[in-house]
């Protein structure tokens, strides 16, 4: 039902109201569009009998816990599991007090936005960056600065320019593994002088690592996190690539004033986090290689990467760049001569193939021809036909 009533929102809500990736994302969603468009995982290997087996166990063993409300901070054996992961994976080290469980990463983005921006005050983020962190620090009044990247990502010489500039700042947001949407993954040197620069300038980072363990090439780069001496790095993750996001279990590791503060903030939003989801997993953990799983959703998903790159190759006009990512579920591309990214895509959506225009990754002036493809979704059939339409429709689009 609608009404005729002028609802006086908050600032918070985006004034021109209207959801622009919502609305690629609806058209894309046409059954005879192939579509590069989304952010999804490959659901065929989510490890459903697994998972109901572990469901089972825990309604029999901890039923009544599971349904009962839970601690704000987490299910404590899923925290120590946590630690005991993140030490193992990416070097970050932390007692328990440094864990808090949430409602996926996202619920992080919100916390650190709710715990540390005030209206005007200034966020970092890579030009270009995942687009929700945009809206999530935007809707507490965040001013944006760009920082450019290459192919070993953020670039410390501009971050640092954009640090004295802006002395204001706060937070420098960074996604540093197979980046949404640009798939690039920042050199360990990099890393390294990151955490030096927040400390430096007393600055925070927030470190969202969803992607970090789906590598299908090169070598693995340890956590800004495990560079950081002085508690300014704030790192985040998520089973969601690495299980199924349908569970919206995520989790962040800082300094134990950090996650008191952030743990007050939560109990505001929803209490705690799912305790069912968080005592499956947990059995899950138990039975399964977890290892094992991610090795064969990085092998799948390098197979399909490939086969996208062997197309962009083969169709795409000349001139055409496009990033080489060593494992996550994007790759970028950029078509010289394009002004305007999401009349192409309507273009494209008329060869039945869709992908994500760049525009809204960007805080500020967008590059335009630039757009994102997700490979981990797709069937490797549908990536041959459909990087042959893309390759099709782009042709047409320069030659015009
Ligand atoms: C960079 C990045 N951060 C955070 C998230 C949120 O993930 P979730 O809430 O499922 O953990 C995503 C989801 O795609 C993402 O790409």
């Amino acid at each position: 039902m609608t009404t005729m009533t002028k609802f006086k929102y908050s600032k918070r809500v985006p004034a021109d109201g209207t959801d622009a990736v919502g609305a690629i994302l609806k058209a894309a969603a046409d059954p005879k569009i192939i579509s590069f468009a989304g952010g999804l995982p490959a659901p065929e290997l989510f490890p459903v009998k697994e998972m109901q087996a572990a469901v089972d166990k825990v309604f029999e063993e901890h039923g009544q816990e599971a349904m009962q409300y839970g601690a704000a901070k987490g299910v404590t054996a899923l925290r120590e599991l946590i630690l005991q992961h993140v030490k193992e994976k990416e070097g970050v080290t932390g007692a328990l007090d440094n864990v808090l469980v949430t409602t996926g990463s996202e619920q992080v983005l919100d916390l650190v936005g709710k715990a540390f921006v005030n209206p005007g005050d200034t966020v970092l983020v890579e030009q270009p960056t995942y687009l929700c962190a945009l809206d999530v620090f935007k809707s507490y009044g965040a001013k944006f600065v760009g920082v450019a990247m290459d192919e070993q990502g953020m670039k410390m010489d501009a971050l640092e320019d954009a640090l004295k500039a802006h002395p204001e700042t706060k937070l420098v947001y960074t996604v540093p593994n197979f980046q949404n949407p640009t798939g690039r993954t920042m050199a360990v040197d990099r890393r390294k002088k990151l955490a030096e620069l927040a400390a430096k300038y007393d600055v925070y980072v927030l470190e969202d690592n969803p992607y970090g363990e789906i590598r299908f090439a090169g070598t693995h780069v340890p956590a800004v996190k495990s560079f950081d001496e002085t508690g300014h790095v704030f790192y985040m993750s998520t089973f969601s690539k690495t299980l199924a996001p349908g569970f919206r279990l995520g989790w962040v590791v800082a300094d134990e004033d950090v996650i008191n503060k952030l743990t007050v903030l939560k109990q505001s939003a929803d209490l705690h986090t799912d305790n069912l989801a968080q005592y499956a997993v947990v059995e899950f953990l138990d039975n399964n290689d977890l290892d094992a799983h991610v090795k064969e959703i990085s092998d799948l998903y390098g197979k399909r990467k490939q086969l996208m790159a062997d197309g962009l190759k083969k169709y795409f006009p000349a001139g055409v760049k496009y990033t080489n990512p060593e494992g996550g579920m994007f790759l970028w591309v950029e078509v010289p001569g394009v002004d305007d990214t999401v009349e192409l895509f309507k273009e494209c959506l008329k060869h039945n193939v869709a992908f994500v225009p760049g525009d809204p990754f960007f805080a500020g002036k967008p590059q335009p021809g630039a757009f994102r493809l997700n490979y981990s979704n797709a069937k490797e059939d549908q990536i041959k036909v459909g990087m042959k339409q893309l390759g099709e429709a782009l042709q047409e689009a320069v030659n015009k």
